[in-house]
Order: C-alpha cells, then sequence, then structure tokens
C-alpha cells in the first residue's frame, strides 16, 4: 500500500488542483469535506484509519470569524501529523491555535511578490532568506496575530503574514495558493512540505496504482464473477474496460452499442483494439436502425436526448440478459465525480439533462465495478497508456452520450448524417494535422439546416451549412471559443465543401461558454 496525505475542503475552487499538485509528485491524496474533521472523536478515529501522512487545510469563502464558518476540531493539530493551511486553511489553523484573524485594509487579489523571512526549512526548505517569490494570492482577511509558538516565515507588500509556521509541531501556513500556474514554484514548496515535512518517499505510481487496482477488482468479482461493460469508444470506459481484463481476462464481456450517431470509424476502431488486440469477448450490437427509427421527425433536444438515454438502457438491459451468470457492471467514473466537495454554491438550474447510463445500475439490480474512482482524468490517461492502449484513443476528445443527434440539427436522417460525419472527421484530421488536437478541449462540426446558395465550377449550388466549433475548457462548464489559426480554418473550409456533398458554406462558431453552450444542442 502507499502512504495517504489527506486534503480537508473549506470548498475552495482550487481543492482539486491541490490534489493534483500533490499526486503529480507521486504521492497519493484524497480530497474529503472537513465536516469529517469537526468532531474531536471523530478526528482521532480518522487519523487512527486513515494514517496520513499529512494533512492539507484549503482554502475556502469564508471568514473564520463569521457565525456557522466552517471550522474543524483542534484536536486535529495534537496528533503529530504534519499540517499545511492554505488561505483560509491558514486563516483557521491561527485563529483555533489562539492567533488573530481580521479583515484586512488593503485586501490581496491575483498576484503577488512574497518575501521569505525564514528560508532553509519547512515549506521554503529550498528557499534562502530574503527571496523573493512570485505567488497567486485571493483573500480579504488576514492573520493580525500569530499563535504561541509560531514564527512569521513569509510576507508581502500586502499582507505581513503571508507565511508563519510552528515547525516543532509540524504546523506550516500560507496565505497564498501554491496549487495553482500563477505561484510558479508552488509545486516546489508543496513538494517541501511532503517530502521535507512529511517524509513522503513518493510512491505512488500508475504501475503501482495498476497492480493494486488488478487486485482490487479481482476481490470484489470473485472467482467466478462476471462483469459487463458498456463501452463507448470514450477514454472513461475504454480504460475502465483495459484494466478488468486485465484483471479477470475472458469474465469480461463488453458491449458496444452503434447507436447511428457515432463518429466516422468509431465501431471499427473500437473492434479493432478490444477485439482484435485485447482479445477481450466483445458483443457490438447494431442498432442504428432502432434509434433512428425512434429519432425520426424528433427536433427538440432534450426529446432527443431522454429517447437516446432510454433505448440505450433497453438495449444494453436486452443484450446483457443474455450474458449468463452476469453480476456486475463496470463503469467509468472518475474521482471528480466522487468527491464529496463542500459546496457553497445554491442550486444550479438544468440547462441540459445530460445522458449517460445512470439508471443502468437500479434497474438491472448489478453491483458496480468502478476501477476509475480514485483518478482524474489525466490520470485516467496515464493509465491507457500503461495497460496499452494506443495514444489516439486515449487522448480523444470527449463526446457526448448523445453524439452526432445534438450536433445535427433539423431532422436526423441517415443521409445528412453521413455528410455531417464526413465533414466533422474532415475537422478532426486537420486539426490532428496542425498538432492542435490534444490542446483543444473539443473540436468538431455541426450540421445547420440553413440552405444558401453557392457556385461551383459554373454551376448553381443550394446546400446546408457546416458549423465549425472548437473551445478550450477544463470541465466543460465554461468555454472559450479557440482562435484557430487561419490557415487551418482555410483547410478545414475548402476540404469540406470540396469533398463532402451536401455542404456549399462553412463558418465558425465564435460563442464562448457562457453565454453558449459548448454544444449547439
Ligand atoms: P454543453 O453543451 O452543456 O456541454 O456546454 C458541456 C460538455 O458536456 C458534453 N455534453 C454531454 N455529455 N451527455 C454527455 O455525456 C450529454 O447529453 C451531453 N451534452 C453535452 C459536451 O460535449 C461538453 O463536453
Amino acid at each position: 500500500m502507499h502512504q495517504l496525505v489527506l486534503v480537508l475542503d473549506f470548498g475552495s475552487q482550487y481543492t482539486q488542483l491541490i490534489a493534483r499538485r500533490i499526486r503529480e509528485q507521486s504521492v497519493y491524496c484524497e480530497i474529503h469535506p472537513y465536516t469529517v474533521a469537526k468532531d474531536p472523536s471523530k478526528v482521532r478515529e480518522l487519523v487512527g484509519n486513515m494514517k496520513p501522512i499529512g494533512i492539507v487545510l484549503s482554502g475556502g469563502p469564508s471568514s473564520v470569524y463569521e457565525e456557522g464558518a466552517p471550522t474543524i476540531a483542534r484536536e486535529l493539530f495534537e496528533l503529530g501529523v504534519p499540517v499545511l493551511g492554505i488561505c483560509y486553511g491558514a486563516q483557521l489553523t491561527a485563529k483555533l491555535l489562539g492567533g488573530v484573524v481580521n479583515a484586512a485594509d488593503k485586501r490581496e487579489y491575483g498576484r503577488a511578490t512574497v518575501r521569505v523571512k525564514q528560508g532553509g526549512e519547512g515549506v521554503f526548505r529550498t528557499v534562502k532568506t530574503g527571496d523573493e517569490l512570485q505567488v497567486w494570492a485571493s483573500h480579504g482577511d488576514h492573520v493580525d496575530g500569530l499563535p504561541p509558538g509560531f514564527a512569521h516565515t513569509a510576507e508581502s507588500d500586502n499582507c505581513a503574514m503571508s507565511g508563519f509556521a510552528n515547525a516543532s509541531k509540524k504546523i506550516h501556513c500560507v496565505q497564498f495558493h501554491p496549487e495553482v500556474v500563477h505561484t510558479p514554484r508552488g509545486a516546489e514548496l508543496l513538494g517541501n512540505f511532503l517530502f521535507g515535512v512529511c517524509g513522503a518517499a513518493g510512491d505512488w505510481s500508475m504501475a503501482s496504482f495498476v497492480e493494486e487496482a488488478v487486485a482490487k477488482v479481482r476481490a470484489q468479482v470473485g472467482s467466478d464473477g462476471r462483469v459487463i461493460c458498456g463501452l463507448s469508444g470514450g477514454v472513461d470506459s475504454s480504460v475502465a474496460a483495459a484494466l478488468i481484463h486485465r484483471a479477470i481476462g475472458d469474465r469480461l464481456t463488453c458491449i458496444f452499442v452503434d447507436n447511428g450517431v457515432l463518429r466516422k470509424g468509431e465501431r471499427e476502431q473500437v473492434a479493432a483494439i478490444f477485439r482484435d488486440h485485447f482479445k477481450v469477448d466483445l458483443r457490438v450490437i447494431d442498432a442504428e436502425d432502432r434509434f433512428l427509427n425512434a429519432l425520426a421527425d424528433v427536433t427538440d433536444p432534450e426529446k432527443k436526448r431522454k429517447i437516446i438515454g432510454y433505448e440505450f438502457i433497453a438495449v444494453f438491459d436486452e443484450q446483457s440478459k443474455q450474458i449468463a451468470n452476469a453480476r456486475f457492471l463496470a463503469q467509468g467514473t472518475l474521482y471528480p465525480d466522487v468527491i464529496e466537495s463542500v459546496s457553497f454554491k445554491g442550486p444550479s438550474h438544468t440547462i441540459k439533462s445530460h445522458h449517460n447510463v445512470g439508471g443502468l445500475p437500479e434497474k438491472m439490480k448489478l453491483a458496480l465495478v468502478e476501477p476509475l474512482r480514485e483518478l482524474f482524468k489525466d490520470e485516467v490517461r496515464q493509465l491507457g497508456l500503461e495497460l496499452g492502449l494506443p495514444k489516439h484513443m486515449v487522448w480523444r476528445q470527449p463526446f457526448p452520450g448523445p453524439g452526432l443527434a445534438v450536433r445535427c440539427l433539423g431532422n436526423l436522417d441517415r443521409a445528412r448524417l453521413d455528410v455531417l460525419r464526413n465533414a466533422d472527421a474532415i475537422i478532426e484530421e486537420e486539426i490532428r494535422a496542425a498538432g492542435l488536437y490534444e490542446s483543444i478541449w473539443q473540436s468538431f462540426g455541426v450540421l445547420l439546416p440553413v440552405k444558401s446558395v453557392g457556385v461551383m465550377g459554373d454551376a448553381r449550388t443550394y446546400e446546408e451549412t457546416l458549423a465549425v466549433r472548437a473551445v478550450h475548457s477544463r470541465d466543460g462548464m465554461t468555454a472559450d471559443w479557440v482562435q484557430l489559426p487561419y490557415d487551418v480554418l482555410g483547410r478545414i473550409s475548402s476540404r469540406v465543401i470540396n469533398e463532402v456533398r451536401g455542404i456549399n458554406r462553412v463558418v465558425y462558431d465564435i460563442t464562448s461558454k457562457p453565454p453558449g453552450t459548448i454544444e449547439w444542442e
């Protein structure tokens, strides 16, 4: 087993980044809401059970002196486990241990310069006393008086107490955010805490993860259990399938449903990799007619999603009944879906009802196998490569469950879907050829039921329009349109018009999210 660092979340938008920066340094960590440490007896139990080598207290949007502000039991600091307090975590540490926290006259948001007053130890182990560090800060409160036993380790123009520590108790605090990239030496400072203060061994690697995960799947499924896995061709289900296959071989059956709204060559690619290369028991279900019949004449985006979700579950259910003794269903659930993060946000509106296979487990009475529950997306990609999946599959851009159905506006017939599929494939080829594919969140085509007049050769054309969409995003929640080079846009446009019958005009979508959404429907 590997060492563990515990990150307690106080609702900071950067909490997941803390975990990422720690794991990048080969140290395993988990995020838990601060509420797990609210109660003194629970804290002892938690630390006794998890045996963390260190605890990180995240930032958060509250003020420690406010009524009802998130807090933890003071006992946490008395268990001999090193603690790193970041921003709100630093203020809370100060308050709980007898320091003073107030609203600051001069708030500190964005870039700041910190002067290190005590280098050579703690988080500043690799920094010299007197050196200046560029950091990213975001706080309106600050620490006015240090708790007894604490030393002042860093300061900035707008914040006297940028850093403070009690080295003998291994408690270190910074008022800025070492986890964000705008703190250029942030990862190094976190590393100083992990390796210098906590004594981390750096024992978390993908190779060791594979071994552990394989053993866990074997233990869960037993010596005769069978697992079914819905393969979509996307990264998560592909990596989950490859991992489970490594654990239980032919007791895994994968079901790939061709719903008629997939990207070009997707079905063939999945078959080539899983059936031919990995020798997985793969059932490819040709359900194109069934889906397209159900979708005929449907133009309402929400209805499309519901129909596709419903049909998918029906097809999957029918197929899985034919697999004797299947008791488990594999899902590619990732860590960000699992983290029970502290949410300070109000209820959000449903903008689109995203289709996934969430309804399956209850309906089918299957137990879930979720071997990626502990991983972030980029770790899943690393794992995929480790398991031997090809790079182009592991780095595939996300593709929505309802597929081309929400990118083909207007009538959903085979002919128009083919037009879109071919145009979309050209966009992918050109974006890949320009070396941009992996740095873009999503790039794709949308077929619009808008006909316009054109001229090709000497002939008049009257055909539909393709919108090219390319966005940068971190999680799909917000997005910026990509400033694609004109020559790439030019090549896409001329290839689509020359090679795809049915499109005579190409436009580029320059809407960010918000106010737009990434998909057109
Ligand atoms: P929107 O269009 O809401 O999309 O800005 C945000 C991200 O979610 C993807 N998306 C979906 N994924 N089922 C999915 O599995 C869906 O119904 C669905 N709708 C949108 C979209 O591709 C983008 O990455």
